[in-house]
């Protein structure tokens, strides 16, 4: 990791910041120098970073350093809101020029992540990505090998695996207690986004949004998917959005994805952004399950969604009704995922948020895109160290 400034990466930035930049940079690198403090920049400062920054604030190993939004407006008003004291960017390549930093965390539109994931890894910083962390698996298994290339870490979303309720279902998996494990399924939707349009446009969706949480899950508690079949549809084909009006859904609003993992096992995702929940978009207070395995000495609930859940429910006895397990989060939250990974770059941990899973992912949703455009099962090539817990 660069902890200290070149005199010509001073010129540099000095010739491109102004003088309150210069300051805060200045005074951030001094923090790194003491306490080892890892230098984060977020690109993309909309709704989502409302979550990140705060959590990325709670880390005595980080320091946001910068701030980018190509509409400069937003990242200048979350640089006040939070108190971030960062240098504001209105583009990626003068964010890159700018203070020095070492691991990007990526939260614009879907389909921008792979662009800007490349730029920030030929500049020599690590990434964490919001999903997807490319829009097709050979840009995102590209941009895996020119990290490793640069010796540099790249990660992509969700952060499921965390959880203390996956790490339950694992274990229990793992130990055999729900027998010979045959099906599980999965499912994640609310009535979509209505602040912007990315998610509806071309390589947006309901899978790369959504199902994408499902698919982390299953594949994480079943192995990696050796094949995906999958019907796919568009069932509102308008949306109202803010400050943009009437815009064309041009990618699925609902979808189903089938996918076949090792020993028989089979899995099933249902997504989509046409699904009435009354316990909104983070299922509050659900007491229905999302996700859920079965074997044949047992099975297993998971209460609320995947990514926020609120416990889970064993099934695996003919004379006591289920119990439910790991009603705590542990601290786990869904956001915490670029956190996490800058401080294993900072403390050199291996965290569990393994960037090959995400890949894997990315795999499945494309395969899943061509299932349904030919009828067709297609066959996987990815995989990942499994199981994770
Ligand atoms: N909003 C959520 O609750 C949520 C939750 C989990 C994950 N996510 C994921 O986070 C990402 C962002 O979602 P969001 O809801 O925050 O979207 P958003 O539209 O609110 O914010 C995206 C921001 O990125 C900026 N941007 C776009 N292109 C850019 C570029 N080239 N350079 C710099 N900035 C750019 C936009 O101006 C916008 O401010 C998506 O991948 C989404 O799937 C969102």
């Amino acid at each position: 990791m660069n902890q200290n400034m070149s005199r010509s990466q001073f010129l540099t930035f000095a010739a491109s910041a102004g003088a309150a930049s210069l300051l805060t940079s200045l005074e951030s690198m001094v923090a790194v120098n003491d306490i080892k403090k890892i230098r984060v920049a977020i690109i993309g400062c909309g709704s989502v970073s409302n979550r990140y920054i705060p959590h990325l604030q709670s880390s005595p190993s980080i320091e946001i350093v910068s701030l980018c939004d190509i509409r400069h407006e937003r990242a200048v008003a979350q640089n006040e809101q939070y108190n971030v004291k960062a240098a504001t960017y209105a583009d990626i390549d003068s964010l890159l020029k700018g203070v020095p930093f070492d691991m990007m965390v990526t939260l614009t539109d879907m389909q921008k992540h792979g662009e800007l994931n490349k730029k920030a890894l030929l500049s020599g910083k690590h990434v964490w990505s919001e999903k997807p962390m490319a829009n097709t698996y050979a840009e995102g298994k590209a941009l895996l090998e020119l990290a490793k290339s640069k010796n540099l870490k790249l990660w992509g979303a969700p952060a499921v695996v965390n959880s203390p309720q996956f790490a339950f279902m694992s274990r229990c998996i793992q130990e055999g207690k729900l027998g010979r494990v045959a099906s599980a399924h999965g499912q994640y939707g609310h009535t979509g986004p209505g602040w912007s349009s990315f998610f509806y446009e071309k390589n947006g969706g309901s899978m790369p949004d959504l199902g994408v949480y499902n698919m982390a899950t299953l594949t994480g508690l079943l192995g990696p998917a050796k094949s995906v079949m999958a019907m796919l549809s568009i069932v509102n084909p308008e949306r109202m959005i803010d400050e943009k009006g009437k815009i064309k859904v041009e990618e699925e609003d609902n979808a189903h994805i089938l996918m076949d993992h090792d020993s028989g096992i089979i899995s099933h995702v249902m997504c989509g952004f046409n699904f009435f929940d009354p316990h909104g978009h983070e299922a509050k207070g659900q007491q229905l399950h999302s996700i859920q395995i079965y074997g044949d000495k047992g099975n297993m609930r998971m209460i609320g969604y995947d990514w926020e859940t609120n416990g889970v429910i064993l099934d695996d006895s003919w004379e006591k009704p289920g119990q439910l397990h790991e009603k705590e989060t542990g601290g786990y939250v869904w956001q915490e995922g670029a956190t996490k990974v800058a401080e294993s770059i900072v403390n050199k941990t291996e965290p569990l948020i393994n960037v090959e899973h995400a890949l894997h992912v990315l795999e499945i949703i494309e395969a899943a895109r061509k299932s349904s455009a030919s009828g067709m099962r297609i066959p996987l090539v990815s995989t990942f160290k499994w199981p994770v817990v």
